[in-house]
């Protein structure tokens, strides 16, 4: 029996910056997607979602389209055969731990997991992981129909034990940054309010980027100046704004890690969560009551995380202070794999 493990993200700071050629600074979490997978005779793979007690069953070449989790396994096997992978036939089940729609990836979860699962029952070799993420990102905005960026495929396929992840946008590169957080705690909670990226908000931020781009005729929001930036209208240039700052803020965010200053790092996360609320709009009541919660209880910092629209809420808390019930403690974790 294969097993293959995606883990989820949280993503400490650099929102809706992956798809502006900009910065994030994300880690893969312990929790996420576990694939089994038996080779089978024939041309056909089996499915199972066990956790929503579903199947599908799809021709190994050219799988039709389908909706919802079918989509993600489909999408997979089809980019993988394109890629030119031998692939065979399987039984493959899967189950997981991170909650859909709770904003820690449990999308990027299951693609790479799966895709590390139909790669080893072929017997082929990995591709590298950069091309791996790319191909996991075409699975979502070519078979899923959510135009995300590669923010979650690359943290969930090259994050590293201990350490976040910086990377650049504009040409892929990532540096490691060591998160060593002393008997500070990182926790998340879920706002209760589950996003949905093929719908929604999502879509439409991304699209009010690209208008912005073409206003400024530049090729990515990378490029923007806050001068040019403010010549927008609104709300493109709020948008930008969001951008050119969160930027910024990943910066600022390792180097308060490297300089050990867990204040200054609270700080960036509200900083970090006001200006997705304000310029970006991408907030909810949901997600705003868990904030306030959160700093309630003593947060030095609290910001929403992912995509926005509902999902999780990413808090920083000092010795001495308790998460709220229903805290989650996430530390970075190494990235899929085969168990
Ligand atoms: C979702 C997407 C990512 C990224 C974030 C926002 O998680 O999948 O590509 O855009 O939202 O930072």
């Amino acid at each position: 029996m294969i097993r293959t493990f995606g883990p989820g993200r949280v993503n400490l700071i650099g929102e809706h910056t992956d798809y502006n050629g900009g910065l994030a600074l994300p880690f893969a979490i312990d929790r996420g997607v576990t694939v089994e997978a038996e080779p089978l005779e024939g041309d056909t793979i089996h499915a199972e979602a066990l956790d929503l007690g579903e199947r599908d069953a799809f021709a190994l070449h050219d799988p039709p389209p389908a909706e919802g989790w079918r989509a993600f396994v489909r999408g997979t096997a089809a980019e993988l055969a394109a890629l030119g992978v031998p692939l065979r036939a399987a039984r493959l089940s899967f189950s997981g731990d991170v909650p859909r729609g709770s904003g820690l990836s449990s999308s990027a979860a299951l693609e790479a997991a799966l895709c590390l699962a139909l790669l080893a029952v072929a017997g082929a070799e990995e591709p590298d992981r950069t091309e791996l993420a790319k191909l996991c990102s075409r699975v979502e905005n070519d078979h899923v129909g959510a135009r995300t960026g590669l923010l979650d495929q690359l943290a969930v396929l090259c994050g590293e034990d201990g350490r976040a992840l910086r990377i650049d946008f504009r040409d892929l590169s990532m540096r490691p940054v060591p998160l060593e957080l002393g008997d500070w705690a990182l926790v998340t909670v879920d706002s209760g309010a589950a996003h949905e990226h093929a719908g929604g908000g999502y879509n439409e931020r991304r699209a009010e980027c690209a208008a912005a781009c073409e206003a400024l005729a530049i090729e990515s929001l990378r490029d923007a100046t806050a001068a040019g930036a403010g010549d927008l209208p609104d709300p493109l240039a709020r948008r930008v704004r969001h951008v050119l700052t969160e930027n910024e803020r990943v910066d600022a965010m390792a180097a308060a890690l490297a300089a050990g200053d867990l204040e200054q790092a609270g700080r960036l996360l509200d900083a970090s969560h006001a200006s997705l609320r304000d310029d970006y709009e991408a907030s909810v009541p949901e997600v705003e009551r868990t904030v306030a919660a959160l700093e309630h209880a003593g947060a030095a910092g609290a910001r929403m995380v992912g995509g926005g629209f509902g999902g999780s809420v990413l808090a920083l808390f000092p010795p001495g202070a308790r998460p709220p019930d229903g805290a989650t403690s996430v530390a970075p974790g190494p990235a899929a794999r085969r168990l």
